[in-house]
């Protein structure tokens, strides 16, 4: 059957979990981005619309994740047809939780749709892989587990390096984001070049742990995990504002762990019970109401299912 419009929907993703830069991720119920795809007589790719972006996103078919990526699905098939895109952004852009993958994947989540799904959802990796690169490279923690849903270890790029990790009973987050944004490029450019043997000993040994804490559905041995980055979030905390504070704040309202998500500036309060993460969402965002910073917060589980085909005609 020929099909000429779909419509998909990717979630949010936090990467990293503290420890396990460009190696772990997590997608997030509730926000995302969708994705509207239509098949047009003229070649090539249009974007013909963003809404929700406040006219920052490139228009450029070139310079815009969904269409680069959308692109690289066409030309893997060799569709010769164009193709127009519409964006609806539900994610805060260079906001710690994954808005360019979600962009990405949602576009070749509705294109795969559109051609007849000759792909199954984990092939359409290197494609979301593309438009994520136009960004920030080739890291597939944000990427991965936004296809998929879930936890997500990326032991590498391609699909075979990418498994699934268990999602412990009880494991909610809060989340904050101050309105401060901080390009993937900004916080990555930070980062040290070399990591001293010591260093990579301990932060191995934290990933390690964590993986373990996972399986074992132990959230204290999880957080402690999660805070025991002694490479990455040292460097980006100035692009935190009031990251110590909030931190403070979370626990003191019965936060397991506090990490920053993603490249930033959001962070991610591990909690073990809803109302907890209610609270701990509210405490958080009431340190940047305070310092008179804009801020959005919320609380939520992982989202387990990943990106989400709404329709197609
Ligand atoms: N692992 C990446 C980073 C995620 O921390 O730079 C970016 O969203």
């Amino acid at each position: 059957m020929a099909f000429s419009r779909a419509e998909a929907f990717a979630p949010a993703t936090v990467a990293n979990l503290g420890v396990g830069f460009d190696i772990l991720g997590l997608a997030l119920e509730g926000m995302g981005d969708r994705a509207i795809v239509e098949f047009q007589d003229a070649p090539g790719i249009v974007i013909t619309n963003i809404e929700g972006d406040g006219g920052q996103l490139p228009r450029e078919p070139e310079r815009n994740v969904a269409s680069v990526s959308a692109r690289a699905l066409l030309d893997h098939i060799g569709e010769k047809r164009g193709l127009r895109i519409k964006l609806v952004k539900g994610l805060p852009l260079s906001s710690g939780l994954g808005s360019s993958a979600a962009s990405a994947v949602a576009a070749v989540m509705a294109l795969n749709a559109l051609v007849g799904e000759p792909f199954k959802r984990e092939e359409l990796l290197p494609f979301s892989l593309e438009g994520e690169a136009l960004v920030s490279g080739y890291h597939a923690d944000n990427v991965a587990p936004c296809l998929l849903g879930g936890i997500v270890l990326v032991a590498g790029i391609t699909v075979d390096a990418i498994r699934p990790l268990p999602v412990p009973e009880n494991f909610h987050l809060a989340l904050v984001t101050p309105d401060f944004p901080v390009p993937t490029n900004t916080a990555r450019a930070i980062l040290p070049s070399e990591v001293p043997l010591k260093a990579l000993i301990h932060q191995t040994g934290k990933v390690a742990q964590l993986v373990d804490a996972l399986h074992r559905g132990d959230l204290e041995a999880i957080g402690a995990s999660m805070e025991g980055d002694t490479v990455v979030e040292p460097a980006r905390a100035c692009l935190v504002p009031l990251l110590t504070e909030v931190r403070s704040a979370a626990k003191r309202a019965g936060a397991i762990a506090v990490y920053i998500g993603g490249a930033g500036p959001t962070l991610c309060a591990l909690c073990d019970y809803a109302p907890t993460a209610e609270r701990v969402a509210a405490e958080m965002k009431q340190v940047y109401s305070q310092a008179e910073m804009e801020s959005i917060a919320s609380h939520t589980l992982v989202d387990q299912t990943g990106a989400k085909l709404l329709q197609v005609e």
